[in-house]
């Protein structure tokens, strides 16, 4: 499996055992206010990123290239960014509303990169690094 694939995995568990966290919390305390940080780490943080490890894993070529591990950083990033400021903004702190607003468009920005991945042509420096050598 390539290596960005593996990352995009590793990753995604992460979130996921941080966002059940969050629904446990939520649970016990009785208290549903930061619903949508919960919501929003489990699919942004860990489905769609198992998705976006999923396609890494199917397009080896495609996983190769330098673009898709900027697309990784923006997107991580844009969720560590994203989650932790709309969790405060739920738990009450207004003064988190521009993180959110910058976060997500850093999400989105790696959503966009993604979209250009696939639908631009195989990298080709890659498909040279993975061809077999001809018999
Ligand atoms: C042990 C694991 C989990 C626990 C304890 C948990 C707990 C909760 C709780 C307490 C709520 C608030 C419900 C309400 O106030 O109506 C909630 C909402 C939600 N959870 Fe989870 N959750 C878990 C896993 C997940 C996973 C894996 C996902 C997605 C992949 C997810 C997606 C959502 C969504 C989308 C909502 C909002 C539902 C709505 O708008 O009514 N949750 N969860």
């Amino acid at each position: 499996m390539p290596f960005l694939a593996t990352l995009y995995f590793r990753t995604a568990i992460i979130f996921l055992i941080v966002g059940i966290g969050i629904g446990l919390h939520m649970s016990i305390s009785g208290n549903h206010g930061v619903m949508g940080a919960h919501a929003h780490l489990n699919l942004l943080g860990w489905v769609t990123s198992a998705l976006f490890g999923t396609y890494y894993a199917l397009n080896p070529l495609k996983a190769a290239g330098r673009l898709s591990l900027l697309q990784y950083g923006v997107y991580v990033i844009g969720i560590v960014i994203m989650i932790p400021a709309l969790y405060a903004l739920l738990s009450g702190n207004a003064g988190a509303e521009p993180i959110v607003a910058m976060g997500s468009l850093i999400v989105f920005a790696g959503v966009l990169l993604f979209g250009w991945i696939i639908f631009s042509g195989d990298n080709a420096a890659a498909r040279n690094d993975l061809r077999q050598p001809a018999e």
